[in-house]
């Protein structure tokens, strides 16, 4: 896993903005898998910034979001596609028509969590995927004890994640019980993903994640499995982690070989 530590959040919104925005002009039809959640605000503010002012693109993108509570309405204003709507989808040019939410409406909702399978299937997989990740190590609403090959289901919310999520409602007892979810097979299917994190409520979830063994008490934790993940994380996520020189050095190495300084990484030299 790539791990790129950020000074703070607006410094990961802008990194993660210019992962998103160089693959959509190298592909400009691809798919990208979407988050709501706190985290990746920042990432959709900059690119509305660069879709309004650096004319970047969206129109031939495809959107599939990660979740969506059970039983609220689109229009509801804690539903996830009010959600996208207001802080993403309506200030760029997506087609709606390509930009999916799962819908927490479905009148036969196991039947819709397949069809979700399917239109991600037929969309020809998700190119990038934007994850946040919970305090408990959650990725999508894949709770602790969720099958690592799970698919996109019915989940119930654990107490750690209403009350976390409480915040957006005007009180617990309001927040669904229940989510449809990708699973985190799902997520591993993506041919990139993008883990975000900011905040010291993250730092443990992230040492988990990045270094810890793979369980799935910690979902986050089955990324270690996938070819190409990267983190960018801010310095408050990314306290706890033990091997942050590494990291940094890695990413040194990177920068040096993509502007061709090859005699400082020790090519040429003999
Ligand atoms: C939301 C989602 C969740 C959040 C996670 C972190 O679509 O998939 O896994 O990413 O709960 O939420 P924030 O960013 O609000 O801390």
């Amino acid at each position: 896993m790539r791990v790129i530590i950020e000074s703070d959040a607006q410094g990961v919104g802008w990194r993660a903005a210019r992962f998103v925005a160089s693959l959509v002009r190298r592909k400009p039809g691809c798919v990208l898998g979407l988050a709501t959640g706190g985290t990746p605000l920042g990432t959709y503010n900059e690119l509305i910034r660069m879709h309004q002012q650096e004319s970047l693109d969206f129109s031939q993108v495809t959107t599939f979001n990660l979740d969506e509570y059970v039983g609220l309405d689109p229009a509801h204003p804690q539903s996830y596609r009010y959600f996208m709507q207001e802080n993403f989808f309506r200030h760029i040019n997506v087609d709606p028509g390509k930009a999916h939410v799962p819908d927490g409406r479905a009148k036969d909702l196991g039947a819709y969590c397949q069809e979700y399978e399917q239109m991600i299937e037929h969309a020809g997989g998700i190119d990038l995927q934007i994850l946040g990740i919970g305090r408990d190590g959650h990725i999508a609403f894949n709770e602790p004890g969720s099958s690592l090959g799970s698919r996109t289901r019915l989940k119930s919310l654990t107490g750690e994640t209403i009350t976390d999520n409480a915040r957006f409602f005007e009180d617990e007892s309001q927040v669904p019980r229940l989510a449809i979810t990708m699973g985190v097979g799902t997520i591993l299917e993506s041919r990139q993903c993008l883990l975000l994190a900011t905040g010291t409520s993250k730092a443990r979830a992230i040492r988990s994640t990045i270094e810890g063994s793979i369980t799935a008490q910690v979902t986050a934790s089955a990324l270690q499995l996938h070819r190409d993940v990267t983190a960018v994380i801010d310095e408050e996520a990314a306290a706890w982690l033990t091997r942050r020189e590494y990291y940094a050095e890695v990413e040194e190495a990177q920068s040096l070989l993509e502007n061709g300084e090859f005699s400082r990484l020790g090519i040429g030299n003999q």
